[in-house]
């Protein structure tokens, strides 16, 4: 199950986005917002980042206009390593390196092609754990105690 979120500016990306998962057969479910009136990204994005921290959903996609303000908060929340991508690579090694559970993107950033190009590249990375490991450690390490206990300078 994938969370999806967006604000206002970034809800017909969200939408696109939808249509892009029901045809590749993957389930999402849907935090908000649902209109098009204005609203605060935060919201949505703790709605959406918190299912995906707590387990009800794999993964999670989250639009705003740049991608940047949703991507922010979604990293608030406690275990989530969420990416903000307006190309395919980053969105790949994001998935490869970073074992990233979250992608943002900006509607006002990408047109919708990119955008599915991205979702379908970070969709198939793989996370290749080894030595990246280490550094995911240390990330979930600052989470909890707002320090770096061991430098591990290799
Ligand atoms: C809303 O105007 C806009 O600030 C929001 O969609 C997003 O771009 C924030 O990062």
């Amino acid at each position: 199950m994938i969370a999806l979120a967006s604000d206002h500016v970034g809800l017909e990306l969200k939408r696109e986005i939808m249509a892009h998962l029901e045809a590749l057969g993957l389930p999402y479910k849907d935090f908000g917002t649902y209109s098009a009136e204005r609203c605060n990204y935060p919201e949505f994005a703790f709605l959406a980042a918190s299912a995906v921290a707590r387990g009800e959903c794999e993964k999670g996609i989250v639009c705003c206009g740049t991608g940047v303000g949703i991507s922010i908060a979604a990293n608030k929340v406690k275990g989530i390593r969420c990416v903000c991508c307006s190309e395919p690579y980053s969105a790949l090694l994001s998935r490869q390196h970073n074992n990233t559970n979250m992608l943002a993107m900006g509607s006002r950033v990408v047109g919708k092609d990119l955008a599915l190009m991205i979702v379908d590249q970070w969709l198939q990375g793989k996370y290749e754990g080894g030595r990246h490991q280490i550094r995911l450690d240390e990330i979930q390490a600052l989470e909890e105690t707002g320090e770096i206990a061991k430098h591990n300078f290799l």
